[in-house]
């Protein structure tokens, strides 16, 4: 087996461990804060995005821009705590270790083994690709995580390496139309708004893509509510901490 396919396979492995283990109880080993609020008790969604905002005032606000080169949503939001600068090299992109991505991904909800396992595949997807460096993620460069990276996307061109704002404001759009009086949305409407993107291209849906659905889903608490805030989307794909926060995994409903 050549190294593409074995990081193919482990792309593949590794979106089936993201699954609901969520549990945003975390150490700091790094210097990530702890989202938990009370020692001994779990904390409902609202402390937690309180503790969040508390941590990292700027994940809620426009007081940092977000980096357009880094195409997944959840990384947008995640460079905004200032927790990548660190990684940041001259040339090459910002390269996290995946220790680091696992703390702070655990604090916003996504247990440390669903992405952790994540960062593992698509850091192994990349070094094939030559684009980071052993136990790290370039966060710029996720295009090229071979297993888990696709065409597509809610928010890129097909081939892109940037998001792009054409295509995001169309699947904004297009979501508008279908959320309720109460600008509801169901998991069907994000498949429906994928689907559109991927027929447009002329790209088969690939399962990563349609696993994201779920994880916007989730993370927005459809989970918890059967239904996610059109604006929560609109946060959330513009980096911004949504209103409402669940724990990202697959969806139950
Ligand atoms: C640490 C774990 C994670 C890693 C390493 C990761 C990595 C990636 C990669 C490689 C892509 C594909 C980019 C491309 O096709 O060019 C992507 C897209 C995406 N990710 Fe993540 N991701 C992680 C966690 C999450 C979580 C927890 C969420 C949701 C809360 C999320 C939401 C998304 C979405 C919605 C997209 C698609 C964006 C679009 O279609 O425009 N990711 N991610």
């Amino acid at each position: 087996m050549n190294r593409t396919t074995l990081a193919r396979n482990l792309g593949t492995l590794a979106l089936a461990t993201i699954a609901s283990v969520a549990s945003p109880s975390v150490n700091a080993a790094d210097g990530t804060v702890n989202a938990k609020s009370c020692v001994g008790s779990t904390p409902t969604p609202e402390q937690r995005r309180a503790d969040l905002i508390k941590a990292y005032p700027g994940i809620a606000d426009d007081t940092r821009p977000e980096n357009p080169k880094i195409l997944c949503p959840f990384h947008r939001l995640l460079e905004r705590t200032g927790m990548y600068d660190s990684s940041r090299s001259i040339a090459g992109g910002i390269r996290v270790a995946i220790s680091l991505i696992s703390n702070l991904a655990s604090e916003f909800g996504c247990s440390k083994l669903s992405c952790g396992t994540v960062a593992t595949a698509v850091s192994a997807g990349q070094l094939t690709q030559g684009t980071t460096s052993f136990g790290r993620v370039n966060v710029e460069a996720l295009h090229s995580a071979v297993g888990i990276a696709h065409d597509c996307g809610l928010t890129f061109e097909k081939g892109g390496q940037e998001v792009s704002d054409r295509v995001r404001d169309r699947t904004l759009n297009e979501l508008k139309t279908l959320a309720d009086s109460s600008g509801r949305l169901k998991l069907e409407d994000l498949r429906k708004v994928q689907l559109n993107r991927c027929n447009e291209q002329g790209v088969k849906p690939s399962s990563a893509g349609l696993l994201e659905g779920e994880l916007i889903y989730t993370f927005l608490g459809g989970n918890e509510r059967g239904t996610i805030l059109y604006d929560d989307v609109v946060r959330f794909l513009h980096a911004q901490l949504p209103n409402t926060i669940g724990e990202p995994g697959r969806a139950k409903n």
